[in-house]
């Protein structure tokens, strides 16, 4: 039943794959734009301008629509609040363009009736009526590596057909105005024929030519003299020229004050014959006059640029007037532009951003589609907050109260909601929220914390319970969790629900309940007093029973408190390399280092000096790229200090190249068994601390990833080591969807390598993390014994190490099956330890099997001991000065005098701890 649960998660997670966390850096043509064509069914070109789709933000297809009897494509979002964000990936300080369509909006027939804001980030930028339609451009400095361009619901479905983004490299425009962003009001080729942009424009700036009152000019004359200009010759070469005064009006701008920069262009088109002095104007904005006697030649070019700054509301009338008394010729325009200023609206406190999209990504990894996460999208409070969130705008805005109840939310809770440093509440009510509370800082001002009606397990973490303005603390109707509060416990300050599980409804009547505990809190606080001591008598009483077989050792001192960096997701944005970088690095492949299911793996070199190791699919392989790049977005943001993390990918020209961080210490097979084992034997205490982080960073996998992933694929030669030794778990989850050769169904193959599968996976194709345990026992053996799984050269009963090796542990003769290497090496308890762990992973049927949790217990309690054995051994040496050669067998003999070695008639612990069903509540 659990395994059915487990594969249906596993298969949902990856098969309906909505994402939009990890901003992939994608299809950036040659000159850096990026051309979104919303609700595209595939990425084409037009004009020299590489199209993408947009499915990389948002993926569902329902939202897609025709608009104008199927001429243009739109994405219209069925919202009645909020906003939905393209979240773009920029340069910070960086000048962008940014452009989006918003089309008249008629969809097969009917009228779409909308209203909506567009906004840069928080800044907003415009209104569109879906009965006029309109093109909003803006010209700003990226503020960090990402930039949200946002519709902001007013009235009806806001909707987007396109968003383009062009970097302006060395454009003044923001010169004297990076704290702003610049609307483009107008943009006109003055005399022009035909829209003039990319390529002609270097920035893809559409100019617009204008009919007008006044003559046209043309000319072929180019620009004299070094001046410069990123404007398009072909803009230039064409003008409007008067003999007394050009006037141009513009209306329609907004009625209240805005700061403008309008930007007159000038080229002398008659340049052979005008003479400097000869066409000399002035030139009035709103009546206003900004330049007295402009003469474009005046500065030995024969072009010029006006830049001025105009505050206006209404209309702006620029006017240029031939001096009369001076000038021979009559007023030219080549081109201006006028560009509304908006200051900048300051967004969300930047670390409550970080933060809270953090937790975004984390609560996706297993919850995609949740409708409540589907409105996180752009800044978290402004303009306005996301569902679930509040936020306080005294000051600086941050968030102060998430709630998250009764949103069917699973996985653990994300641990980086204790870095909301702001928050005052948090509510987890009502979901299915696994595994351990996070811990809190003590800096944290949370007065209210509810985390009942989950399936939460351990204890409640002292850094919560602690926390210096908690007031409220329910955790009830967690049946796994352990209900104690410690004695030290100062009640009269915290209401709790002493964990009990009365409160039955959900929903509407929740806030009643609160409130009702709130007020009757002292009453309450009395009563619930009195059970808590009760239970936490009883609860100790059994513990203490519990550990008394148990050694006790320092154990919570070094390695029982997981670093929060454990449980940690980083935010990551994973790079996409080109087929040439890739060639680059790996030197056109010139370093295999080594051949599996997938493909190739090459060694190779980024221009930064990282080292890394280059996966290449085979040709054979059947997988679909969009497939691929799913599994790559969900893989990509595992991350784990005992995983290989993935750096990066390449899916050009349907090629699927994964680059990863290169293992200089190559895999634990080598070590073991490989030619690397012949140079250096791997010594005991090395091998235990390998399989404990191998071991954690598969409950990383089962636990954290959660139902979601499974490796299938465990063995030595994946679990590789870095130049510190430490164990990295190698293509994990990936495996899963390396099609094997003949299969038809990728997802339903049975996985695995000889000597590690799983018998019952085997058997039932029932797939379940305890596959994975099963195979992790296997490598334990190896570990011990420094055999390989499987070996058809060695006698028949020794074929298989599981098979040989089982009978020797039963009769507690394992002796027989320890490397000869380590011999003397190791301290008899710790190696105790692990046999027993390993036996316990390969028993036949998988409900008998720890999970890794336990494992990594039962490790961790192996490496205290064997390391608490290395220090007494080295304060021996140090008063003795004993050689290095027998300094194990003289502790060993010490230390079987302090810790005899357990028998077969008096089982180790782990059997049954890890065996034992959980404690009933
Ligand atoms: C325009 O205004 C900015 C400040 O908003 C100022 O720094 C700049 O010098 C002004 N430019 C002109 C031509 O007046
Ligand atoms: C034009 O650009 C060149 C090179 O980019 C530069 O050396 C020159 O000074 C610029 N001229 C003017 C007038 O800005
Ligand atoms: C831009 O200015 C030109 C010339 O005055 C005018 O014809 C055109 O209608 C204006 N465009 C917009 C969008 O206001
Ligand atoms: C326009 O710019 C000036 C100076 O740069 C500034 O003092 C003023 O507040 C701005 N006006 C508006 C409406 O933004
Ligand atoms: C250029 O000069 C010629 C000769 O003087 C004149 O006929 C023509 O109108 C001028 N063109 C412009 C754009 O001023
Ligand atoms: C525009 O400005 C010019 C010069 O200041 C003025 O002569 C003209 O009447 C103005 N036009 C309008 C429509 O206000
Ligand atoms: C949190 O509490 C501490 C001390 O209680 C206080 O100094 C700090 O300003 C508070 N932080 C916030 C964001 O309220």
């Amino acid at each position: 039943m659990m395994e059915e649960l487990v594969y249906g998660a596993l298969r949902r997670c990856y098969v309906f794959f909505i994402l939009c966390f990890v901003i992939l850096l994608p299809s950036i043509s040659a000159q850096g734009f990026l051309s979104i064509a919303c609700c595209a069914e595939s990425s084409f070109t037009n004009n020299s301008i590489h199209w993408v789709p947009d499915d990389q933000w948002f993926r569902d297809r329902k939202s897609c629509s025709n608009l104008n009897k199927g001429n243009e494509r739109a994405r219209i979002f069925d919202i009645e609040s909020g906003k939905r964000c393209y979240s773009l990936a920029t340069i910070k300080d960086q000048d962008y363009l940014i452009r989006g369509s918003f089309p008249v909006g008629e969809t097969e027939g009917a009228q779409l009736d909308s209203l909506f804001g567009v906004s840069i980030g928080v800044t907003p930028l415009h209104l569109v009526n879906s009965s006029e339609g309109s093109v909003v451009e803006g010209i700003f400095q990226a503020a960090d590596s990402y930039t949200d361009f946002c519709l902001v619901h007013v009235k009806g479905d806001p909707y987007i057909s396109s968003l383009e983004l062009r970097p302006l490299n060395g454009s003044a425009y923001l010169k004297d105005k990076s704290s702003s962003i610049l609307k483009l009001v107008n943009r006109t080729d003055l005399g022009g024929i035909g829209e003039t942009r990319y390529p002609e424009d270097g920035y893809d700036r559409i100019w617009k030519p204008a009919s007008s009152l006044y003559s046209p000019a043309n000319s072929s004359v180019t620009i004299h003299n070094n001046a410069n200009t990123t404007v398009p010759l072909k803009v230039l070469q064409t003008a409007v020229t008067d003999s007394n005064q050009l006037e141009f009006l513009q209306n329609g701008l907004d009625n209240e004050d805005y700061n403008y920069t309008v930007i007159l262009y000038f080229l002398e088109l008659n340049d052979t014959v005008t003479r400097i002095g000869q066409r000399v104007f002035d030139i009035y904005i709103n009546n206003e006059r900004k330049e007295d006697n402009f003469d474009i030649l005046a500065n030995g070019s024969n072009y010029r640029e006006g830049f001025y700054n105009v505050t206006a509301k209404g209309s702006l009338n620029l006017t240029l007037v031939k001096v009369s008394n001076r000038s021979e010729f009559g007023p030219i325009c080549n081109a201006f532009e006028i560009l509304q200023v908006r200051p900048r609206d300051l967004q969300t406190d930047y670390d409550d951003v970080i933060v809270i999209k953090k937790v975004k990504e984390e609560l996706l990894m297993l919850n995609q589609g949740n409708t409540l996460i589907d409105s996180w999208s752009g800044d978290p409070c402004l303009p306005d907050h996301w569902q679930g969130l509040t936020c306080n705008s005294n000051g600086s805005t941050v968030i102060t109260d998430l709630d998250l109840s009764a949103s069917k939310f699973q996985g653990p809770i994300p641990p980086s909601i204790t870095e909301l440093t702001h928050l005052k509440t948090l509510n987890l009510s009502d979901n299915y929220f696994r595994g351990e509370i996070p811990t809190f800082p003590q800096s944290s001002n949370l007065t209210s914390v509810d985390i009942s009606k989950n399936e939460l397990v351990g204890s409640l973490p002292e850094s919560l319970i602690s926390l210096p303005d908690l007031s409220i603390l329910y955790y009830g109707c967690n049946p796994q969790l352990d209900n104690d509060l410690p004695s030290s416990l100062n009640s009269s300050k915290l209401t709790t629900d002493s964990g009990a599980c009365q409160r039955k409804s959900s929903g509407p009547t929740k806030g009643i309940v609160i409130g009702t505990a709130v007020c009757g809190s002292a009453v309450v606080t009395i009563a619930l007093g009195t059970v808590i001591v009760c239970l936490y008598r009883q609860k100790l009483m059994a513990r203490r029973k519990c550990n008394r077989n148990r050694l006790v050792m320092a154990k919570n001192l070094v390695f029982s408190i997981p670093s929060t960096d454990d449980v940690f997701v980083k935010s990551i944005s994973i790079q996409t390399y080109t087929l040439e970088y890739i060639e680059i690095a790996t030197q056109k492949y010139k370093t295999l280092i080594g051949e599996g299911g997938f493909g190739s793996v090459y060694q190779g070199t980024l221009p930064d000096g990282q080292e890394v190791a280059v996966k290449v699919r085979s040709a054979t392989s059947t997988q679909g790229t969009r497939e691929f790049e799913n599994e790559l977005n969900l893989l990509s943001a595992i991350r784990h200090e005992n995983l290989v993390p993935l750096l990066g990918c390449c899916c050009e020209n349907d090629q699927q190249i994964l680059v990863y961080p290169f293992m200089s210490n190559g895999s634990l097979q080598d070590r073991l068994y490989g030619e690397a084992a012949k140079r250096r034997i791997l010594d005991w205490p090395t091998r235990l601390s390998i399989a404990l982080g191998a071991a954690r960073g598969l409950m990383y996998l089962h636990t954290y990833a959660g139902r979601c992933v499974i490796h299938r694929d465990v063995k030595s030669s994946n679990i590789l080591l870095d130049n510190s030794m430490c164990a990295k778990v190698a293509d994990f989850g990936f495996s899963k969807y390396a099609p094997q050769e003949g299969d038809s169904n990728a997802s339903l193959e049975v996985r695995g390598t000889a000597g590690y599968m799983d018998p019952e996976y085997y058997s039932t194709q029932q797939l379940s993390a305890k596959s994975d345990v099963f195979s992790f026992g296997v490598v334990l053996l190896e570990i011990i014994s420094g055999r390989e799984p499987l070996n058809i050269q060695r006698p028949r009963n020794e074929w298989s190490l599981v098979e040989w090796a089982k009978p020797y542990i039963r009769e507690s003769k394992i002796d027989e099956i320890i490397d000869p290497n380590i011999k003397g090496g190791y301290h008899a308890e710790a190696m105790w330890r692990v046999v027993e762990a390993a036996l316990a992973c390969i028993e036949p049927f998988s409900a008998y099997r720890p999970c890794m949790a336990d494992i990594v217990r039962e490790l961790e309690d192996a490496l205290i001991i064997e390391n608490n054995a290395s220090e007494y051994m080295k304060s021996i040496d140090s008063i003795y000065s004993l050689g290095g050669s027998n300094r194990y067998s003289i502790v060993m003999e010490k230390k079987m005098v302090l810790m005899p070695t357990p028998t077969t008639s008096e089982p180790s612990p782990i059997n049954t701890q890890a065996l034992a069903p959980p404690e009933p509540r």
